[in-house]
């Protein structure tokens, strides 16, 4: 079982995004058997919430699905997943701050996966804009979710 942790900062809009298009990816490549997905926030502010209602619509114009409720992200989680993947550099520097030195978990950005993505590029947060920016997170998703679960296949062998 791989497991995988997408992290933003509220944990309502661009990590649920992720988590429900990777869930989505993974599913019709017929390996939901082999995946343990979820998502979490370095804050707490919105914890106990469901994803934001602008994240949900966009993703179910595209056949997807958000799902779980918000949740910070603890320090048990590093020890819980193989792969805790940042939308952005601020949400990766506070998890390598916190992680424990031996933790056994990769720590990296999402976007860090889309070979057509720049070094560092983040996954913006939608939360104080418009509409497009939700597909825009949608579509940096898609992007990288397909190649994190191409690299993911490679390194265990799916
Ligand atoms: P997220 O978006 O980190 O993608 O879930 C945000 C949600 C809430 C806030 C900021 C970003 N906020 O400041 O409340």
């Amino acid at each position: 079982m791989v497991s995988v942790c997408f992290v933003c900062l509220g944990n309502i809009c661009r990590s649920p995004t992720a988590e429900g298009v990777f869930r989505h990816i993974v599913r019709r490549a017929g390996l939901e058997h082999a995946f343990f997905i979820d998502s979490a926030g370095t804050a707490a502010y919105h914890a106990g919430e469901p994803p934001d209602v602008r994240a949900s619509a966009a993703a179910k114009r595209r056949g997807i699905e958000l799902s779980g409720r918000a949740r910070r992200f603890e320090d048990v989680d590093f020890e819980r997943f193989d792969y805790v993947l940042a939308m952005d550099l601020e949400n990766l520097r506070s998890l390598q701050r916190r992680a424990p030195k031996r933790a056994r978990c990769r720590i990296a950005l999402l976007r860090s996966f889309d070979p057509s993505a720049e070094p560092n590029a983040a996954v913006p947060d939608p939360y104080y804009g418009g509409d497009e920016g939700f597909e825009h997170v949608l579509d940096l998703c898609l992007s990288a979710c397909e190649g994190l679960l191409a690299h993911i296949r490679r390194e265990h062998g799916l």
